[in-house]
């Protein structure tokens, strides 16, 4: 049998179940509440997210902007720098040109008043060395007439006077007829030297030439040995200095002729002071130099129907391989101070290449001995 619940248990079910309902409610209510809440936060923190994510990317933006500033100014700074850099070498460059173009107008002032007091003096020897050259064929002539009278007067007057026998004997007439043409020879050849000798200042004082003319360099090298011969002959610290001419035929060369000799003094002069150097530096070496012929080759000869080079070959001391790069420098030297100014090569260099388009080298080892090779254009375009 089934018993009929009892109302007032249902009324209370009834009434606990509507509380448990009001309590889910409720609670329910609470987390949609809390719920609500978490969204409004999580959406805040989103926003506020985003937000820094666009401050970031501003700042981003802000920063990339500052390095691009920062590699702009750098880069400026360093064109500035390089931009200086090229400056200072420039005006180091115009300093070098302008103490170059300053000895050479110093170097070229005192040739140029050295060449006109040269070219006056050889001038004014020439005259009276003339005279005595002219004279010379005359009184040999008088004197062999002289001596035929003489001869003569023997001949027809066999015992002349005790005076003319004594007189005879004084002037020792035999040795006068015997030594007056030797003596006479000996004055002709002196005579020839001073005039070739003048011949050699006349063609070498012709620095003031001020355009290209067309000369025999031979007749230029051959004045500038004249020139230097005393210096070519034995010293006391070393032998004689032999030159050798390996000349070819060689045309007439445009060149600025008093320039040119100058080039060549100073080449020949280097090498003359590079043996010098060599004796004194190795005493060790002096038995084996002893017996080593000093010797300065010049070798002349036409290229290509169109330049003509002149070398110039010692075996004097050399130059060290670090040298040899300054070797045209001015004023290198290694010389000492108030022997050698080091403007010598730099003079030569300048006056090769730039003065007559043409291009000069050095060989050289030490020990061994140094080579000096010009190379000029034999003509020039009409400036
Ligand atoms: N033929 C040579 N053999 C050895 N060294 C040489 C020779 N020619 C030049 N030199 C070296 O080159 C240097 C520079 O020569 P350069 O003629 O320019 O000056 P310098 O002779 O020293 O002085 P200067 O102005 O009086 O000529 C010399 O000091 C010397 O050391
Ligand atoms: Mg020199």
């Amino acid at each position: 049998m089934v018993s009929t619940p009892d109302l007032s248990v249902l009324e209370k079910a009834n009434r606990i179940l509507q509380k448990k309902l009001e309590r889910a409610e409720a609670t329910c209510r609470e987390l949609d509440a809390i719920n609500q809440r978490k969204e409004a936060f999580l959406r805040q923190i989103i926003q506020e997210s985003r937000e820094s994510q666009d401050i970031l990317e501003q700042r981003t933006a802000e920063l990339q902007q500052v390095v691009q500033q920062l590699q702009q100014a750098l880069s400026d700074r360093q064109a500035a720098e390089f931009q200086l850099k090229q400056q200072a070498q420039n005006l180091e460059q115009a300093l070098n040109e302008l103490q170059l173009t300053q000895s050479q107008l110093v170097q070229s002032e005192k040739m140029s008043s050295l060449g006109q007091l040269v070219a006056g003096i050889a001038h004014e020897i020439n005259n009276p060395v003339s005279f005595i050259y002219g004279n010379i064929n005359h009184v040999e002539a008088y004197f062999h007439s002289l001596l035929s009278l003489i001869a003569h007067y023997q001949t027809h007057y066999p015992n002349p006077d005790l005076i003319i026998t004594r007189t005879i004997a004084a002037i020792e007439l035999d040795f006068l007829r015997d030594d007056l043409p030797k003596l006479l020879e000996s004055m002709r050849r002196g005579t020839e030297r001073i005039k070739k000798i003048v011949l050699s200042l006349r063609n070498f004082a012709r620095m003031d030439e001020s355009e290209f003319k067309a000369v025999d360099l031979h007749e230029g090298i051959e004045s500038t040995l004249m020139i230097l011969e005393n210096r070519l002959k034995a010293q006391s610290h070393r032998s004689s200095i032999k030159i050798i001419r390996e000349y070819e035929d060689l045309p007439l060369v445009e060149c600025y002729a008093g320039q040119m000799n100058q080039v060549f003094i100073n080449i020949l002069v280097n090498a003359i002071d590079a043996f010098d150097e060599r004796k004194q530096d190795d005493n060790l070496l002096e038995d084996k130099l002893e017996n080593q012929q000093n010797y300065i080759r010049i070798i002349t000869s036409v290229l290509d129907d169109q330049f003509v080079t002149i070398r110039f070959l010692d075996n004097g001391s050399g130059i060290a391989e670090a040298d040899q790069k300054r070797l045209f420098d001015p004023f290198f030297t290694t010389k000492p101070v108030g022997k050698g100014t080091g403007m010598g090569l730099a003079i030569a260099y300048q006056t090769v290449t730039e003065r007559h388009g043409g291009t000069l080298e050095c060989l050289s080892s030490v020990g061994q001995g140094s080579e000096f090779i010009i190379r000029i254009p034999l003509r020039h375009e009409t400036r």
